[in-house]
């Protein structure tokens, strides 16, 4: 099944972008440029004081302390990334997403969408907690909640990066890694910030913000609710389940939701509309199979967005309308990764230049 997907998902990149051939990015890999050095400040008084310093000023304009030779006797320097430095961050991710073949349909995409989604999505408007400044989900019990099983392996992909960026916080990185998903995947470009400050455990969000599959369209408004956003807003990020699949020893769940799960598509609205769903005969979570193939599925929340006039009115125009779904798919990825995050005003946002 993953092999087939991916044959077809392949034939569908290369006839989507032409001009591209995968030499740029062996390019881009090898040209991986330092302007940093990798060792953290000592441990010395003063260097203490340093880095408190530099924890402020990280919080203006992203500047990062390091020593020029990695040796405590030689004089700290001041680093300010530039956009320069994220493209070069996105090249990272961009080049090494395809890097491991046996990995599910080929690509770390999905799986780092995922997570840059759980990093954002556990924000509260009420309270302004979660939400994607803090990266708590390194720590136990945000990681062990049952929501987020299956992302160690997305943080896993990315430590190597950030060993090679330090200067990058980890709620940037996250974040970062789902912009490089979402364009790397053939999907719109997604304006991208940085200013995320990396939270102790302390941040760690309580269980149960992030929706839970099984449920329908009551539950589904009062989890994006709390994070503020409308029924539109619901409708369009759902679509992300074009990509990606679910994992029995993740979620329970089996299977991808569409034939192409590592290029972004309206697909998953098409599909909801037009295939005739059945619910899977197994002995896992109730799900839906389409009756066609029985390789395709919905969860019950999927299915939630055609069980409701409300949703399904825009289950419809996205169905109809893959450029109006890439805009607003856009809109609502920004302002999803931007949920809690103190942004100095006047912030410009940045478009990276993709790879595929
Ligand atoms: C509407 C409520 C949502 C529910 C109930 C839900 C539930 C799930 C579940 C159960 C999985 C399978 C996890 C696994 O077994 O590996 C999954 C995967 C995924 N979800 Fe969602 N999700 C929702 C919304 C979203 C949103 C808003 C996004 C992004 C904008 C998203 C992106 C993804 C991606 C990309 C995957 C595939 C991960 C992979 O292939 O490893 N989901 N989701
Ligand atoms: C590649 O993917 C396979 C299958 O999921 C996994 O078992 C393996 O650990 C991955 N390899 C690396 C180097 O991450």
């Amino acid at each position: 099944m993953a092999s087939a997907t991916r044959t077809f998902t392949r034939a569908l990149r290369t006839s989507a972008r032409p001009a591209f051939s995968a030499a740029p990015r062996v390019a881009f890999r090898q040209g991986g440029r330092r302007f940093y050095s990798s060792e953290a400040p000592s441990k010395t008084s003063s260097s203490v004081g340093i880095w408190a310093a530099a924890g402020g000023a990280l919080v203006a304009g992203g500047a990062y302390w390091f020593y020029q030779n990695g040796s405590s006797s030689a004089t700290p320097k001041v680093f300010t990334p530039k956009f320069e430095d994220y493209q070069a961050v996105y090249n990272e991710i961009a080049s090494r997403l395809e890097e491991n073949d046996s990995w599910d349909d080929g690509s770390y995409g999905p799986v780092l969408l995922r997570l840059a989604w759980h990093a954002s999505g556990t924000y509260d408007k009420e309270t302004g907690t979660g939400g994607s400044n803090g990266a708590t989900m390194r720590f136990a019990p945000e990681s062990d909640h049952g929501a987020n099983a299956g992302l160690k392996a997305a943080r896993d992909f990315l430590e190597p990066v950030k060993a090679k960026f330090p200067w990058i916080t980890y709620s940037d990185l996250w974040i970062l890694g789902g912009v490089c998903a979402i364009q790397e995947m053939l999907g719109p470009q997604i304006p991208y910030r940085p200013g995320r400050q990396d939270k102790d455990v302390a941040g760690c969000t309580p269980d149960g913000r992030l929706p839970d599959g099984s449920r329908g369209h009551d539950h589904l408004r009062d989890i994006f609710y709390r994070m503020g956003f409308n029924d539109q807003e619901i409708v369009a990020l759902a679509g992300a389940h074009a990509l990606g699949r679910c994992h029995p020893d993740r979620s329970g769940f089996s299977g991808p939701w569409t034939f192409s799960p590592t290029v972004l598509t309206n697909d998953y609205y098409k599909l909801l509309l037009e295939e005739k769903w059945q619910w899977k005969k197994w002995n896992g979570p109730k799900q839906y199979e389409d009756k066609k193939t029985k390789s395709l599925m919905m969860l019950p929340a999927d299915m939630a967005l055609v069980q409701d006039k409300k949703f399904k009115e825009w289950v419809q125009k996205y169905a109809a309308d893959n450029d109006l779904f890439f805009k607003d798919f856009s809109a609502v990825i920004v302002k999803l990764f931007e949920l809690g995050v103190p942004f100095p005003e006047g912030t410009e946002r940045w478009v990276f230049k993709t790879l595929q």
